[in-house]
């Protein structure tokens, strides 16, 4: 064997973690063999990768520049990074996202997937991350979205920037409908970029009423057109903050379609918690489309960390376990089962939004894994675990040496481990 992970929690059993040509031979109570190099997890939790599937690449780590969001809102934000934007050059967008990149995977992550903003003549941001996907493939898998982050519609040529997006390269077809000018345009929006799927024979994402307008309602023309075109599985709506605002008669017959549709969906709690409801006085909304909900109602939920310090949210650390535990409030589902289930947000059911194939610790998987410093998985969402190693086809790729505390207390000092 080339690697044993020896004492790994992998759902509640104790088990050691046999890899040989970077895949998992064997998984077992206790391996009787040697192996070349051995990593004792000491019954910490041991979880397949995180998975981001929903972060903005090109507009990372670009946050104070060349201003400030003095006001925190959408609108401030897209003014920006409309003078940002015409500041991007290859080497620029390539070594911003080269470092996002990094500190997710240290954090844990071994698959992304991107949108890139294709409302560009010269498509110079799809270019970096093209090159970026097939450099750090070591690191993490990069899937691509063609973003039309100012309308297919609505912005000059936006059709033909999509078809040479997807003939540049890219993995997904996106969409923006909510943004268009009118509501035609939306809806013909979304005829287009399924088509488009289907002459590509990709996968479709389309950020998807990310509003509060409670008649923002093309997440229903999504479900339509999977049905119509036979992708369900296929499709993911990002965002849907507008079902937050649904009156529940219009909203419940909307989840069965869904369901139907087999439609994925995506939240990003970090971005729309602090972006959504800027209008309301009080009560004032969350923002946040339906998880629970679509969640107990049996429908794919995953969560995206969406933004990196950029013009529309300056904060974030590229931590998945961080975006978890900000859905898990603002969503009220801190059950116990319901915590288990955030947890499956941010791995399987985002690894079956990206159609990830061979996700998960199993006998004759790629030996993708990482060790998390806490015993389980409800524990790895409320201390934001540090990852403590991050293996890849058997490889290790990172790590990190978790903090150590001491609090001098009656002249005496104390450890302190944050554990019960
Ligand atoms: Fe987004």
């Amino acid at each position: 064997m080339e690697l044993i992970i020896r004492n790994a929690r992998v759902n509640e059993a104790l088990v050691d973690i046999g890899v040989e040509n970077g895949k998992i031979k064997a998984l077992a109570p206790k391996l009787a063999v040697q192996a070349e190099r051995e990593i004792d997890a000491q019954g910490h939790l041991v979880s397949p990768p995180l998975v981001d599937p929903h972060l903005h690449l090109d507009a990372v780590l670009t946050a104070g520049e060349p201003d400030w969001n003095h006001s925190g809102t959408l609108l401030e934000g897209i003014a920006l990074w409309n003078k940002r934007k015409n500041d991007l050059s290859y080497n620029d967008v390539k070594s911003r996202a080269h470092k996002a990149v990094l500190w997710e995977v240290s954090q844990g992550v071994q698959h992304i997937r991107t949108h890139v903003d294709v409302c560009d003549p010269s498509l110079i941001a799809l270019k970096a991350l093209v090159d970026l996907r097939e450099e750090m493939k070591d690191v993490a898998d990069i899937q691509i979205v063609a973003f039309p982050q100012e309308g297919i519609q609505s912005y000059p040529k936006g059709k033909e920037l999509m078809i040479e997006a997807m003939e540049s390269g890219c993995d997904v077809v996106g969409g923006i409908p909510h943004y268009e000018i009118t509501r035609d345009y939306g809806v013909e929006e979304l005829d287009f970029v399924f088509e488009l799927a289907r002459k590509y024979g990709k996968l479709i994402d389309v950020h998807c009423d990310e509003t509060d307008d409670d008649q923002s309602r093309f997440v229903e023309q999504m479900a339509a057109l999977t049905i119509k075109y036979g992708l369900q599985g296929r499709v993911t709506a990002s965002h849907t903050t507008a079902m937050h605002s649904y009156n529940n008669a219009y909203a419940f017959k909307l989840l069965g379609w869904l369901k139907k549709a087999e439609l994925n969906m995506i939240t990003n709690p970090l971005d729309n918690i602090v972006l959504q409801a800027r209008l309301d006085t009080y009560p004032k909304r969350r923002g946040l489309t339906r998880v629970k909900e679509l969640n107990e109602a049996g429908i794919n939920v995953a969560i995206g960390h969406d933004s990196i310090m950029d013009p529309w949210y300056q904060m974030g650390k590229g931590s998945m376990l961080s975006a978890a535990a900000m859905a898990l409030h603002v969503a009220q589902m801190t059950g116990r089962q319901q915590m288990l289930d955030v947890y499956h947000m941010i791995t399987s059911n985002s690894a079956r939004a990206l159609a990830l194939p061979d996700y998960g610790i199993a006998e004759g998987n790629p030996a993708n894994l990482i060790v998390l410093n806490a015993a389980d998985r409800i524990e790895a969402l409320r201390l934001e675990a540090e990852c403590l190693y991050s293996v890849r086809f058997g490889k290790v790729i990172a790590t990190t040496r978790p903090a150590e505390r001491e609090v001098v207390c009656g002249g005496m000092v104390q450890t302190v481990n944050l554990v019960k």
